[in-house]
């Protein structure tokens, strides 16, 4: 089974089975099928933050469990949840049609509402975790399905339990969000309000901040439609402020933002167009003209040839700036 239009990135690679994830209750009747005893298992969402390294010798379970449903109100918030297989991008959009702000800064983020809170989604200064209210998953280990609240997602950048004690046994069946009741617009991102300001919308709705991050995504990143690509491909690093500062010494233009825990994040992009990568390639893989933090597929990349790009552009920085990189997608 050709798992090509199954990753955002492009690449080919196969897998030894394959099943559609409809209803929650398909997780169960795997489990208890013996014929598949034994296979490796990969839950696959709108594949828009992996790498495939070869093929895959195991069943890929495609999430893709519909709904979306109003579940409650309160004084401070609507509480909405999506399933698993819902766009996340277009489940954006539905909250906004409704009238609910909350979601807005993270529109046109490509991938589905199940993996979401697995890498806690964020751009233009939000995050997932900032509307979530809870999320249901099937455990792999016991076969019931449970729930947890925010603190026990125990969300970070990038990051959540999922990535960690839960990888491997959780599979997200939906997520909730509190919209909250009395939205205010999050413009502390530079870009977001200097697009606001372009257009002259003094008190935007979330409506007018999705339709400006839109316009600044589309400007800076390339549409995996177009191009394959997997979004940011290395984590913005984290160091200290003394070491920020000793690297202000050597380069004085360095990019980067404090953190509310007093921690320094460096603009990872910025990191490698000074190595000189922008625009360039290796074998079919490639970095983005516009974004180096962008890894492109420039026609038939192999996931090896992602990982080569992806190994000498880390050893650059690591030689020049001696700041380690760590890949954001998952690599399969
Ligand atoms: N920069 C450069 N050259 C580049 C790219 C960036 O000099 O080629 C510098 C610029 O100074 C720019 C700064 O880096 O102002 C930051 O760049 P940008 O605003 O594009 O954001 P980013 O830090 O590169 C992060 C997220 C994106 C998210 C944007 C906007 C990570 C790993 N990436 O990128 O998320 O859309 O901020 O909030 O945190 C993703 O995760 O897949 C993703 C696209």
């Amino acid at each position: 089974f050709s798992l090509r239009r199954l990753n955002t990135f492009g690449i080919e690679a196969s897998a030894a089975a394959y099943l559609r994830i409809t209803a929650a209750g398909q997780l169960a009747d795997i489990a208890h099928d013996a014929s598949l005893d034994g296979l490796p298992r990969l839950v696959l969402g709108g594949g828009s933050n992996i790498v495939l390294t070869g093929d895959f010798p195991g069943l890929v379970m495609h999430m893709m469990i519909e709904g979306i449903a109003v579940i409650g109100a309160d004084a401070d918030a609507v509480y909405v949840r999506a399933a698993a297989g819902e766009s996340w991008a277009g489940f954006v959009q539905w909250t906004l049609a409704q009238g609910w702000g909350g979601l807005e800064n993270l529109s046109l983020i490509p991938g589905s509402v199940g993996a979401a809170p697995i890498q806690n989604i964020g751009a233009y200064g939000a995050e997932l975790k900032d509307c979530f209210h809870a999320v249901s998953a099937f455990d792999r280990e016991t076969g019931r399905i449970f729930t947890l609240d925010k603190a026990a997602c125990q969300f970070g950048y990038r990051d959540s339990v999922f990535k960690q004690a839960l990888r491997e046994r959780a599979i997200i069946l939906d997520v909730t969000f509190a919209l909250p009741k009395r939205w205010q617009p999050n413009i502390r991102y530079a870009d977001v309000a200097h697009e606001l300001a372009a257009r002259a919308l003094q008190a935007p709705t979330p409506r007018d901040i999705s339709d400006a991050v839109i316009a600044i995504r589309s400007r800076k990143l390339p549409d995996p439609a177009q191009i394959g690509n997997a979004g940011s491909f290395f984590k913005n690093p984290v160091i200290s402020a003394a070491r920020r500062d000793a690297l202000l010494l050597e380069h004085p233009q360095l990019v980067s933002y404090a953190q509310p825990d007093g921690s320094i994040k460096l603009a990872a992009g910025w990191l490698i167009d000074q190595c000189g990568w922008k625009g360039k390639r290796l074998g079919a893989a490639g970095v983005y003209e516009k974004q180096a933090l962008v890894l492109v597929n420039c026609g038939g990349a192999t996931g090896r040839d992602v990982t080569q790009l992806a190994a000498a552009i880390a050893a650059d920085v690591q030689a020049r700036f001696g700041v380690r990189l760590e890949p954001e997608p998952i690599f399969v």
